[in-house]
Order: structure tokens, then C-alpha cells, then sequence
């Protein structure tokens, strides 16, 4: 964990991969302490959380990542007590939909406090909460005694981790301790709900739309730029969407088919480095060598496997991959916004 001075900014650390037993998770809560930037797992994805009430620790998971200066944070809690804390004002139905998804896969954007470090908020006067599900990522927010800001452990742009080692691949010598709890449940990360005004799901996850209109009782709309491009004109509704995303090196395609249709635009791409990313069970028909993201029938199954699939597609040299369109019902929704983002938006018919 000795960290040496580069230059008068960057610290070049000695990453340590450690079990999260208590000895460990009091460790985290010391760094985060001192504003210290730890890997950590949570269900959804691993987190790279610093204190979201200090601006030191948040800039140093801005540098960390190389993410852009105007996306903001999510801010973890491990009980409600910590709510206001972040959050200025907490409706009935925040308050319901705390009861129904807490803790859970669900960002809920809310007013801000003056508390919360300007910078994770990015300027912005609200800030997204949630209470994770993971043992150990409640384990450190509650011995560090304040809300964490974790953005997905992933460098900026490249597909989130869904295991410790992908946090070591991205952050190696950035950051001093990653506590690796596993592979994580769900894999891909959070839905954005904002509660500003209206209720607009601004990122589809693991908590589905139906879900949460059935809890507050009135409709709950998506924002659109979560199934195509921003346009030219306009405002992103969250930041997040207008950045490169979720992207391996390799070139990726989604075709829009039946398996025999996928197989046979297959056969007339055969070549060097060209893969498909298929659904298990679907190896044996594959033309081309391929990795699998989960079975076709169950999405969560495919939400659990994707980045795992795109960073191992990368590890095998592939130049470009041909993948099969995932259901876009339910958690469907999240697994397709991911692969059409890691797509940079080009579907085959
Ligand atoms: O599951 C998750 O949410 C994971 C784990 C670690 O908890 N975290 C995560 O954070 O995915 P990140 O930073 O990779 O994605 C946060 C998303 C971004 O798209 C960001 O623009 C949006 O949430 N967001 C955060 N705060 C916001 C706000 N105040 N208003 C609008 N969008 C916000
Ligand atoms: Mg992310």
C-alpha cells in the first residue's frame, strides 16, 4: 500500500487484492478516512467509492477513472439515517420507493444537500442515492461513517467490472486496496430513477420500469436516449448519456435475427478475429469462435455474464464481434442499453 509521489499529482500505489474479512473492511474504512479512493463490490457492479462529502476524495476518483469532470456520482448509503445527509428532500414516494428497492439496484435522483461534495454532484443541483445490497459494500460505508460516492470501478469508457480482477486490469497502481467479494449478482449496474420532478428512469437496470410504476402508482417514463443516440440539439437528461460507453477495443454488431439468420450472416463474415457473442447452448452452431453472455430465454442470466463476455472478447484479440440482439422485456431493457452502447449503436438487420 505504499503510495510514492509521480510528479506533484499523480500517486503511483501498490494495489493490494484483499479478502473482505473484517481486518480488510476496517482497512477501507481507514483510507476512505483519510480521502482515500478503494475498489469495492457491490450486487450490481464494483464501486470506486470515496467519501461523497469531500471534495478531495471525490477528485481523486475523477482522476482515478479519466472520467469527465461533468458526470456525476452516485452517492451509496448503508442506512436512512444517511439520507439526509445527501438529500434535501424525500417525498412520500421516495420514501415508498426506499421501502420497496432499498437495499437494491436502484439510483434514485433527488435535491441535493450543501453536504455533498460539489463535485459529485458535478455542478448539478441534485444528486442520485442508493443503498446497495452487497454485505461488504454496506460493511465499509458503515465503518467509514459517511455516504461513499462510487462511480463503477471501470476506466472511463471500458466495460464495467463485474469481478475484483477487472478492477485490478483498470486500476492497478491508481488506487491502494480493492476488496474482492466474488463475481457480482446482478452485473450490470443500477436504474437511474429521477424524482426531481416527473418520474423518468434515466438509465434502465435490474429494477424495471413496471416495477416501480407499480409501486408509486402512476406511470414512470424512460428517457429516450436510452434506446438510440442523444440528437444533434439535444440535452441529456443525465450526463451519462452522452459518453462513450461500456466499449471493448473490439468493433461490435448487434444483428437483429434468428439464430439461423445470425449463423448465416456469420458464414458470409468468416475471417481473422471476427467473433460472436452468442447466447449458451449456441457454441456448437457458431461459425466463428465465440464467447457466451447467458441463456436466451432468462435476461438476467445475460446481464450477470455481459461484461465479463465483452472484456474476455478483448483478452481473445477479437477485431470484431457479431452479437445476438437480447430481449429488450424486463431486465432485458438494461442488457440491451449496454450492448447497444458497447455497439456504438450499429444493429444488423
Ligand atoms: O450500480 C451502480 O449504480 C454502480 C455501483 C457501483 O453502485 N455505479 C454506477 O455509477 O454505475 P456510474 O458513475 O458508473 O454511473 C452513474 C450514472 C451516470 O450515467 C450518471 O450520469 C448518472 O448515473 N447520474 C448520477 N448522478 C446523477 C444526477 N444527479 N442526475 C442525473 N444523472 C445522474
Ligand atoms: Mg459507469
Amino acid at each position: 500500500m505504499g503510495a510514492e509521489k509521480k510528479g506533484t499529482e499523480e500517486i503511483e500505489y501498490k494495489t493490494s487484492l484483499l479478502p473482505p474479512d473484517e481486518q480488510a473492511i476496517a482497512l477501507a474504512a481507514r483510507l476512505l478516512q483519510q480521502d482515500e479512493v478503494i475498489g469495492l463490490p457491490t450486487e450490481t457492479v464494483y464501486g470506486l467509492a470515496a467519501n461523497a462529502l469531500s471534495s478531495k476524495a471525490a477528485k481523486k476518483i475523477f482522476t482515478a477513472k479519466g472520467r469527465p469532470q461533468d458526470n456525476p456520482l452516485i452517492a451509496h448509503i448503508s442506512r436512512m439515517e444517511m439520507l439526509p445527509m445527501v438529500a434535501a428532500q424525500v417525498t412520500r414516494e421516495v420514501m415508498l420507493l426506499a421501502d420497496a428497492f432499498w437495499p437494491g439496484p436502484l439510483t434514485i435522483v433527488l435535491p441535493r444537500t450543501e453536504e455533498v461534495a460539489p463535485e459529485v454532484s458535478a455542478g448539478l443541483a441534485t444528486v442520485g442515492v442508493r443503498m446497495p445490497a452487497h454485505p461488504v459494500a454496506r460493511a465499509v460505508i458503515q465503518a467509514a461513517g459517511f455516504p461513499l460516492a462510487a462511480p463503477s470501478a471501470n476506466r472511463s469508457g471500458s466495460p464495467s467490472p463485474t469481478t475484483a480482477q477487472h478492477v485490478l486490469q483498470d486500476m492497478k497502481g491508481k488506487i491502494p486496496v480493492i476488496l474482492d467479494g466474488g463475481a457480482c449478482q446482478v452485473g450490470v449496474e443500477s436504474t437511474v430513477l429521477s424524482m426531481v420532478q416527473e418520474p423518468v428512469i434515466l438509465r434502465p437496470g435490474y429494477v424495471t420500469a413496471e416495477e416501480i410504476a407499480r409501486v408509486l402508482g402512476r406511470q414512470v417514463h424512460t428517457a429516450g436516449a436510452v434506446t438510440r443516440p442523444l440528437e444533434q440539439q439535444e440535452a441529456p437528461q443525465s450526463p451519462g448519456m452522452k459518453y462513450r460507453h461500456y466499449a471493448p477495443e473490439a468493433e461490435v454488431y448487434i444483428v437483429d435475427g434468428k439464430l439461423e439468420d445470425f449463423t448465416a450472416y456469420l458464414q458470409s463474415r468468416k475471417g481473422e478475429n471476427i467473433y460472436a457473442l452468442c447466447f449458451a447452448g449456441e457454441e456448437m452452431k457458431m461459425p466463428v469462435p465465440c464467447v457466451s453472455y447467458g441463456k436466451e430465454e432468462d435476461s438476467a442470466s445475460q446481464a450477470a455474464e455481459l461484461f465479463a463476455a465483452l472484456r474476455r472478447l478483448d483478452e481473445l484479440g477479437a477485431k470484431v464481434v457479431y452479437a445476438r440482439m437480447p430481449s429488450k422485456e424486463g431486465v432485458g431493457l438494461a442488457v440491451y442499453n449496454r450492448l447497444l452502447r458497447a455497439a456504438a449503436f450499429r444493429v444488423v438487420k
